[in-house]
């Protein structure tokens, strides 16, 4: 398996995620703007010739943050989420000016129980929960990682 950052998202590329029912929020024109910003970065996971997930991250001076991670149905549970987060956060941190924030940031639908246990056994813990702010009236949870507790 291998990551590479891509500085824009071609039209194959979202399609191969974007026709599964639980990818969201994310158009093709979203992903681009979003990567116009020099501090926001998409990664891309290949096994092989075949893509199997992506992640997008955005660097600030006091804290990194996950945007979204996501891995294609036919390669769930193999641990392509957890290597993709590792190694990208990793490639992420040393392109980095020091000092590094120490912490990584996310926000995720108190629904969305995969990402959860995922982002749990990664040794997030919920700091806050945003009451009804998702469309449907959800809650968020952010969690938070304490970087010196991974590397
Ligand atoms: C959440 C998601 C990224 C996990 O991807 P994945 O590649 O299947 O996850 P991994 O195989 O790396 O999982 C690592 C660990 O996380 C936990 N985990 C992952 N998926 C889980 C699930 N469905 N149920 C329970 N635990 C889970 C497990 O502890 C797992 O380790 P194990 O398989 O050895 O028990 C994937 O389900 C996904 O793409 N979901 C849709 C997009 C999404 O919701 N992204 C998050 C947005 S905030």
């Amino acid at each position: 398996m291998n990551i590479s950052e891509e500085k824009v998202i071609s039209s194959e590329l979202y399609l191969h995620f974007s026709e599964q029912k639980d990818f969201k929020f994310w158009t093709k024109e979203s992903i681009n703007n979003f990567l116009v910003s020099k501090n926001n970065s998409l990664w891309v996971q290949r096994n092989h010739n075949e893509i199997t997930g992506i992640a997008l991250w955005s660097f600030n001076p006091d804290q990194i943050e996950l945007i979204y991670i996501f891995t294609h149905k036919n390669h769930r549970r193999q641990h392509i989420a957890l290597d993709l987060f590792l190694n990208s956060l990793s490639e992420i941190t040393k392109l980095s000016v020091s000092p590094q924030p120490l912490k990584v940031f996310l926000e995720v639908s108190e629904l969305n129980h995969k990402a959860i246990k995922f982002y749990e056994k990664i040794g997030f813990k919920v700091s806050r929960i945003r009451k009804n702010y998702y469309s449907d009236r959800s809650n968020a949870y952010e969690m938070h990682l304490d970087l010196s507790k991974l590397f």
